[in-house]
């Protein structure tokens, strides 16, 4: 039985596919060339903002009312919309042959069984995280590769679904994790992004460590001595981590990011808006002076450290004064790069109780606002590269130009350039930066 899984969300969902998919292999399951050609399709749903959620449910409708004309066809969703709408799923797509939810996603093998065997539909969406261990392959021929270490989240921003959706903070075990990485190193993964909801908070709601470990550098927070573990994994070139909250930017991880030679100089850091008023209504649990705080610490030992965010516009309340301290502090700040949403209204969350008063237009015009201006900042930020020499760990051929490479810069820009000697996908050269765009770079490889 062939399989193909469509995924929607972020890199954590992403890490899900590729876990999930690895798991199926391991059952028997082949992959399907391409979804039409698929016995089995799943659906890997997100429900961050409301137009993430109605992407997968539509393409579930699609998919379940497709099957009146190849039956036998299997049709399930996993993820995140599942384990919120829990069994209303199957009212919102009539149809489905499975659905299970982040927890649960390592039974999946076992649950299609079932349904094959016509004991389905079967919903499954408990609250225990079940077969984590199902969860830690990874496919072969990777360069760079997503660890969790850190799931669900402990924080409440009023705006955000996830924390009802995956649940409370939870950290792996540092061994694991490390056990986790040096697989993935042997086999040739040369970078690796930790990965968690607020990936700072590592370690903090539970104990990670054996007693008996000690951190050569002297680090005692969670995140800065399991990066100085990863970093000691024979073979790793890169490590990166993410995303970020201004609470964890503290002077051990400061120090971390500086000392350990594999740690990337970037951060993707979630500012959503540069208001006090709102960020208190946001709950964020910082004001736009601890976040500046924070940005110093981290440019002081760090000074050429990438700085990303996210940014939400059109917040319950928020004003064109508040959304001009957004373009300001954005300004000061100084960002690479910027995502940037517009409100959507979620259930079960705090926010979704206030008026979402901010017309549709005004979300709109500020959302472009704010991609212009970073779209000038971005280009200016990385005009200072040319002439440059940077790293680039070599990820394949370009997409438009076969002829040309593209990789990425340990500051995690994207640069395409021309090869002159020769080089291969997972090698690490030196490009010398001759022209820039607002988000990529170009240059030439000389070795
Ligand atoms: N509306 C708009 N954007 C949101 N985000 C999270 N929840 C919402 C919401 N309800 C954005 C935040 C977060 C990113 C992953 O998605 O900016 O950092
Ligand atoms: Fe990722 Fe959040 Fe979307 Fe789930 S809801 S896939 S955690 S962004």
């Amino acid at each position: 039985m062939k399989f193909h899984i469509k995924t929607y969300g972020c890199q954590m969902n992403e890490r899900d596919s590729e876990a999930v998919s690895m798991l199926m292999l391991r059952h028997g399951f082949t992959k399907a060339s391409s979804e039409a050609s698929a016995d089995i399709v799943i659906v890997n749903t997100c429900s961050v903002r409301g137009k993430a959620e109605d992407k997968a449910l539509g393409k579930l409708g699609l998919l379940a009312a497709g099957k009146r004309d190849s039956p036998g066809r299997i049709v399930g969703a996993i993820g995140c919309v599942v384990q919120q709408l829990k069994g209303d799923i199957r009212r919102k797509v009539p149809g489905l042959d499975f659905a299970v939810g982040t927890h649960r996603i390592g039974t999946l093998p076992e649950i299609i069984a079932l349904v094959m065997d016509g004991k389905g539909p079967i919903i499954d969406t408990g609250e225990d995280r079940v077969h984590e261990s199902n969860l830690t392959l990874h496919p072969e021929g990777g360069i760079s590769a997503f660890v969790n270490i850190l799931y669900g989240c402990n924080r409440r921003c009023t705006y955000c679904i996830v924390p009802a959706v995956r649940g409370h903070e939870w950290s792996r075990p540092a061994t694991n994790v490390i056990d986790e990485i040096r697989q993935l190193v042997s086999a040739g993964v040369r970078e690796v992004t930790l990965l968690g909801q607020s990936v700072m908070s590592y370690g903090r709601a539970n104990q990670v460590w054996p007693e008996s470990h000690r951190s050569p550098c002297g680090f005692n927070e969670p995140l800065p001595r399991l990066l100085e573990a990863v970093d000691a994994v024979d073979g790793i070139k890169r490590l990166r981590f993410t995303s970020g909250h201004p609470s964890g930017c503290t002077e051990e991880l400061a120090r971390a990011m500086s000392e350990l030679p594999s740690v990337c100089e970037h951060l993707h850091l979630p500012l959503q808006s540069g208001s006090d008023r709102i960020l208190e209504m946001m709950r964020r649990g910082y004001i736009s002076n601890d976040y500046r705080k924070a940005i110093e610490c981290l440019r002081k030992r760090v000074p050429d450290i990438a700085l990303t965010t996210d940014i939400i516009v059109g917040f319950p309340s928020e004003t064109e004064e508040d959304f001009d301290m957004t373009v300001r502090f954005m300004d000061e700040i100084g960002f690479d790069n910027a995502f940037v949403f517009k409100y959507s209204p979620r259930p079960d969350t705090a926010a979704a109780g206030w008026h979402d008063n901010v017309p549709a237009k005004t979300k709109m015009h500020r959302n472009k606002v704010l991609l212009i201006e970073q779209d000038k900042r971005g280009l200016a930020i990385n005009g200072r590269l040319i002439g440059q020499e940077m790293e680039v760990l070599v990820t394949g051929t370009s997409l438009r130009n076969s002829s040309r490479w593209t990789g990425r810069t340990r500051s995690n820009k994207i640069v395409i350039f021309d090869q002159i000697g020769g080089c291969e996908r997972g090698d690490l050269v030196k490009i010398g930066i001759e022209r820039v765009g607002e988000q990529t770079l170009y240059g030439k490889c000389n070795e």
